[in-house]
């Protein structure tokens, strides 16, 4: 293991590779932890999903948003991966390749030649498949990740390195094509107006843009690990959007839970020394499924405005309400996580109490597992435990408190942090006070 010094939490570094996965229903707030240790490791990855995710990075000030290319484009001299896991729409890609360049940051990118394309005609089939799914629908981000998968499990995808093969490309894309516009037209009984050949010569080009980034992500990363090199990798989504562990069928067709990395990176489950998941200190949630612990209007609307919660992909107000540990609980243990990373504390300050979902309730009976029936899940009741809220805070005040460490924290918000550590068995490792890079607090 390598164990360069100086890095963000201290000393020298007792881990070489380093995951950081979504606990909850995504947009945890991932991004900007992802940014807190990208500084000190050698390389970034992402290994699921496709611009479904979407993170926002704020430094100095500026804006950043994200949807395919991981957070640690922003440093320099850092190697940034998309593992074979992804789904990668190559126009998507391309277009934010260029606003990185455009604004002077430097890539240094390497792309699985084994990830798969997303074509337009699958952002159409996302839409229509998710509709006539109705009340069993995931109310998808409409970006073709679904139908892209399901081409995959069925041999029937098309890979980037089958871009950078006319012949092949033609003859993968022709059977693919037609296949989808019979679908259309005899099963969906949909006229839809896309362009074979134009479709064709498009993504031709762009498979020629992407060309110099393309290689073998299992074969670097295992280089990279034998030589000593250090690796973050990126979760998107977040556990209980993970295909097999999560609230199935709300959830998206990838593995989002820390196991995924070894089938979307080609790196074996030995190699992953630390997990940490990002936990945001009360719950939101795009798109449809049952949400046990969901605010009323009111305190849903709150949340939404404070912690302005809105999708970083689809704009989409999130669904809002408070922390959930039997959520929790199970993302500690389908994930292995070794810490938590709590953001967003400072949009609760200000509430006279807090509520913790401890547990469910279905009828009499307390259930502290998440069900697998759906019927069940319908009916949960949560179980809150209330705890005395904290004064809001300003950012200034937050300036302060980073300056002078965890002590410096109201005592309400430090009781909070220690009841859920303590009910799910995980010590917090940072919370996050602010969307600023600056407002994060270690806790020793
Ligand atoms: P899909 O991934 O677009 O198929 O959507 C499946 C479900 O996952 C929907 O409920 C989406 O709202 C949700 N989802 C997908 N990506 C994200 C994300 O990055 N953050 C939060 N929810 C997501």
């Amino acid at each position: 293991m390598s164990a360069k010094g100086g890095c963000a939490w201290g000393a020298k570094k007792s881990w070489q590779t380093l995951m950081i996965v979504g606990a909850q229903w995504g947009d945890e707030g991932k991004g900007k932890i992802v940014d807190y240790f990208a500084k000190d490791v050698d390389y970034v990855v992402r290994y699921q999903g496709g611009n479904n995710a979407g993170h926002t990075l704020v430094v100095d000030g500026e804006v950043y948003k994200l949807h395919l290319i991981p957070s640690g484009v922003l440093y320099k001299n850092k190697r940034i991966v998309l593992g074979n896991g992804m789904v990668i729409d190559p126009e998507v890609l391309v277009s934010e390749m260029d606003s990185f360049t455009d604004r002077g940051v430097k890539l240094n990118m390497l792309v699985s030649d084994r990830a798969h394309i997303i074509f337009p005609f699958h952002i159409l089939m996302d839409g229509m498949i998710d509709e006539y799914k109705g009340k069993l629908g995931a109310g998808t981000t409409r970006r073709g990740i679904g139908p892209c998968y399901a081409d995959k499990a069925e041999r029937f995808g098309i890979r980037v390195v089958d871009l950078l093969n006319k012949e092949i490309f033609r003859e993968k894309y022709n059977k693919l094509f037609d296949l989808k516009m019979n679908t259309f037209q005899r099963l969906y009984r949909q006229k839809v107006d896309l362009n074979k050949n134009e479709i064709f010569n498009h993504y031709w080009k762009l498979g020629q843009k992407l060309k110099k980034y393309v290689g073998d992500v299992s074969v670097e990363l295992n280089e990279a690990m034998d030589q000593g090199k250090t690796i973050l990798f990126e979760g998107a989504q977040g556990t209980m959007l993970d295909n097999d562990h999560g609230v199935y069928p709300h959830t998206t067709s990838s593995n989002t839970i820390a196991g995924g990395v070894c089938t979307g990176a080609g790196v074996g489950p030995t190699k992953i020394d630390r997990v940490i998941g990002v936990v945001k200190a009360y719950l939101s949630r795009v798109g449809s499924s049952p949400l046990p612990s969901e605010g009323n209007e009111k305190e849903a609307a709150h949340l939404r405005e404070k912690g302005q919660e809105f999708g970083t992909t689809t704009g989409r107000p999130r669904r809002c309400g408070w922390i959930d540990l039997v959520q929790l609980r199970h993302a500690v243990r389908v994930n292995g996580l070794t810490s938590l990373a709590i953001t967003k504390i400072d949009v609760l300050g200000g509430l006279k109490k807090i509520p913790i979902c401890v547990n469910y309730k279905l009828g009499n009976k307390i259930i502290s597992n998440m069900p697998a029936s759906l019927d069940i899940f319908r009916k949960c009741q949560p179980v809150y435990k209330y705890i005395p809220g904290w004064q809001d805070l300003t950012e200034a005040d937050f300036t302060l408190i980073v300056k002078k460490g965890y002590n410096a924290l109201p005592i309400n918000m430090k009781k909070y942090i220690k009841i859920i550590e303590k009910e799910i068995k995980v010590p917090v490792e940072l919370i996050s006070v602010g969307p600023d890079r600056k407002a994060t607090i270690k806790i020793k």
